[in-house]
């Protein structure tokens, strides 16, 4: 597809780390959202073709069951990457592809993954892998799920199968995917897969999830020593909605609930009092051994970042929300603020004194884009891209080791509760054709890498 002559310039000025050859700048998916093909080559449920299939839970109706049929279409989709002249690609495994119910390995799910990532091989690109996004098999949840502990050693050993399949073929293995979605949003308020709503639980899963990735580090390591393994967070940026101290301390709350709670156990090997003060009583059974296993050394950190928060005190322990009037949002109604990921990347310096090498692993936005004679214009995309690299690009100036960005995502895809409706894409998907086009965005990033790689 040729690549038209910007109206936006997606061009960074001239001492930005972007032009550097050795800023990754890649795209992002993970397996439920593009896969399909969920029956296909003995391919396990995960909790989300169970929740998706509860009407009421996922907008419109929609499941992965078809989603971009990438399964299928994985050769031409790894093509888009090079016609992008990315760098490198995120993508994730589904557990349930490739180990049965008694652990045993599956052939021709893992012989999937052998080819995807032999293939990004070929073509030179930096692989980044998350063995867990989201898709629980459904016969753990049945046993529990990430409130079970034993769920923990399950994780450990589909970590050994997958980084012991794919040794020398990964640049780097992220554990988990966002542990804060999985246990907020999946066992907090019932948002999310498997839809369960208790703070108990969501402090307990979360510490399996955590122990989960601490217990799978040590055993990736000694499979793929050339490789980096990290984790990926998602965190959020919060604004006070008056100068009282009440809403001072409401905004803290928020980002204790949102960062601490998962980064201070990983860096500094405990949760953060704060949190039990918002949410009393939902301490989580931490074993003697666990917080040391959690804090294992990380060889990167995965940010995804997305929007800003305002919320007040709710007059008791905690925060509510009051969205800010006259900002600029996206599809998903979240604000655009680009600031937020500069202030959080020179916080968390601040803050983690061990602070790994960070990788922003997601950001991006949704639009409802269209195809209108054979192009898709997403201004809006094209300039929060723009902001929010020269966010990251004012982050390393001002000393933080970020390493690299990817774009969420790569195409659009299944968008778990809210389906296809939100269009994160920087290439358009028509559901019914299959049919994937460049958008406007995906050519600038494309013509912007072209003149880099010609310059370096
Ligand atoms: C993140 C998820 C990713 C995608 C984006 C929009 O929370 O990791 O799968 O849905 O949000």
């Amino acid at each position: 597809m040729p690549i038209e002559a910007p109206v936006d310039p997606f061009s960074p000025p001239s001492d930005s780390v972007l032009w550097k050859r050795n800023f990754l700048l890649g795209a992002a998916t993970a397996a439920y959202q593009i896969e399909g093909a969920v029956d296909e080559d003995g391919r396990l449920p995960s909790i989300w073709d169970t929740f998706s299939a509860i009407p009421g839970k996922v907008l419109a109706g929609d499941t992965g069951a078809r989603a971009c049929e990438h399964y299928q279409r994985w050769e031409t989709d790894l093509d888009l990457l090079s016609e992008l002249n990315v760098d490198g690609y995120r993508l994730s495994i589904a557990w349930g592809r490739v180990m049965d119910e008694a652990g045993r390995p599956n052939k021709k799910g893992i012989e999937f993954y052998k080819r995807l990532v032999g293939r990004l091989k070929e073509k030179g690109l930096k692989t980044f892998v998350t063995l867990y996004h989201w898709d629980l098999p459904q016969y753990l949840e049945d046993r529990g799920g990430w409130l079970n502990r034993d769920t923990v050693y399950r994780f450990a050993d589909y970590a050994d199968l997958m980084s012991h399949e794919l040794a020398g073929q990964v640049d780097a293995w992220a554990t988990l995917n966002e542990p804060w979605c999985s246990a907020y949003l999946g066992y907090g308020n019932g948002h999310h897969a498997p839809g369960l709503a208790n703070g108990r639980y969501a402090t307990q899963a979360l510490h399996h999830l955590l122990l989960a990735h601490g217990t799978a580090v040590p055993v990736i390591r000694a499979n793929d020593p050339g490789s980096m393994v990290g984790i990926v967070a998602n965190v959020g940026k919060s604004s006070a909605n008056s100068n009282s101290e009440a809403d001072a301390r409401a905004a803290h709350l928020f980002e204790v609930q949102h960062n601490a709670w998962i980064l201070d156990p990983l860096l500094k090997k405990s949760y953060p009092k704060d949190l039990f003060e918002l949410w009393p009583g939902t301490e989580p059974l931490v074993l003697d051994g666990d917080m040391e296993a959690i804090g294992a050394p990380l060889d990167f950190l995965g940010i995804n970042y997305y929007f800003r928060s305002n919320v007040k005190s709710d007059g008791a322990h905690g925060f509510t929300e009051v969205p800010l009037e006259g900002v600029e949002r996206t599809q998903m109604g979240w604000e655009v603020y680009p600031d937020g990921l500069r202030d959080l990347l020179i916080g968390f310096k601040e803050t983690y004194r061990n602070l790994p090498p960070v990788y922003i692993t997601e950001n991006g936005m949704a639009s409802d884009d269209k195809v209108v004679d054979g192009r898709v214009d997403d201004p809006q995309r094209i300039s929060f891209l723009k902001r929010h690299l020269a966010a990251v690009d004012s982050a390393v100036k001002a000393g933080v080791d970020v390493r690299g960005y990817f774009i969420w995502s790569l195409m659009d895809n299944f968008e778990w509760a809210f389906g296809y409706e939100r269009r994160f894409g920087i290439v358009h998907v028509d559901y019914e054709t299959q049919k994937r086009t460049l958008k406007h965005s995906a050519q600038l990033v494309a013509k912007f890498l072209a003149e880099r790689n010609a310059r370096a």
